[in-house]
């Protein structure tokens, strides 16, 4: 089995300008990354075209989000159709219950974007009550479900493991609690979907990583990358990028 590459999401959100994006741009295009490591931004719809023209092309750029289908009287939404002038893969919102829906939203979002011929980075990851309920694994295992009765192609899927109760709190999961979920995520999708998907497909963390705790975090078998919020606007972010050097 050839090594999973790692993977490093900036997730930008809503956040920046013109002027400050392009300023983290000038820090990432300048900076020395890790060629083992695929990294790809996610900016808001509207500096799309921006940050596809100023980051240098070993970057890729990202939709963080894009409606369930292509046609009809949406207002606000995007066709993924419309992203690929940017090259882009897309993200799927971080938390299925933020994207004002549901888990099979998030299905159906992941569904449409892959027939539209783009990679997914499709999130998942349990609320503070359901982990002290102890039921994570349940609830990831349900929200995985939704997404592999969705995907035929996982050769252009990530899956995030981003628990809600990490998502811009500052509680970044423990190295043993990150590879507890993911070597389960694994096994699920070994005994699920098969063992070479299994194998082959990267399984990211998400939740207030920073580049203190992405080294051990990175270093975790089943831990093949990050999806970065916060610390992706800033210098701090090369490091996670390179975490695994
Ligand atoms: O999509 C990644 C994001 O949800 C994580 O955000 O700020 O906790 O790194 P943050």
């Amino acid at each position: 089995m050839a090594p999973r590459k790692f993977f490093v999401g900036g997730n930008w959100k809503m956040n920046g300008d013109k002027k400050s994006l392009g300023e983290l741009i000038q820090t990432l295009n300048a900076a020395k990354v890790n060629a083992d490591t695929e990294v790809v931004c996610g900016a808001p719809f509207i500096y799309l075209e921006f940050a596809r023209k100023q980051l240098d092309s070993k970057f890729g750029v990202a939709a963080q989000n894009c409606y369930k289908v292509s046609k009809g009287a949406f207002t606000g939404e995007i066709r993924p159709v419309l992203l690929h002038c940017f090259g882009l893969s897309l993200g799927i919102p971080n938390d299925p219950h933020e994207a004002g829906g549901s888990p099979q939203l998030i299905g159906q979002k992941v569904s449409h974007a892959l027939s539209e011929g783009l990679g997914v980075v499709a999130c998942i990851g349990e609320k503070l009550d359901e982990r002290e309920a102890g039921i994570t694994e349940k609830v990831v295992f349900e929200q995985t479900k939704v997404i592999a009765d969705n995907v035929k192609d996982w050769s252009k899927v990530v899956l995030a493991y981003e628990p809600v109760w990490a998502i811009g709190t500052g509680k970044t999961a423990t190295p043993q609690q990150a590879q507890e979920v993911h070597e389960k995520l694994r096994k699920w999708l070994k005994e699920n979907v098969s063992e070479t998907v299994a194998d082959s497909v990267r399984i990211i963390y998400g939740g207030s990583v920073t580049g203190a705790s992405c080294k051990e975090l990175g270093s975790q078998q089943d831990v093949d990358g990050f999806l970065v919020g916060g610390a992706s606007l800033k210098p701090e972010f090369v490091t996670i990028i390179n975490a695994r050097q």
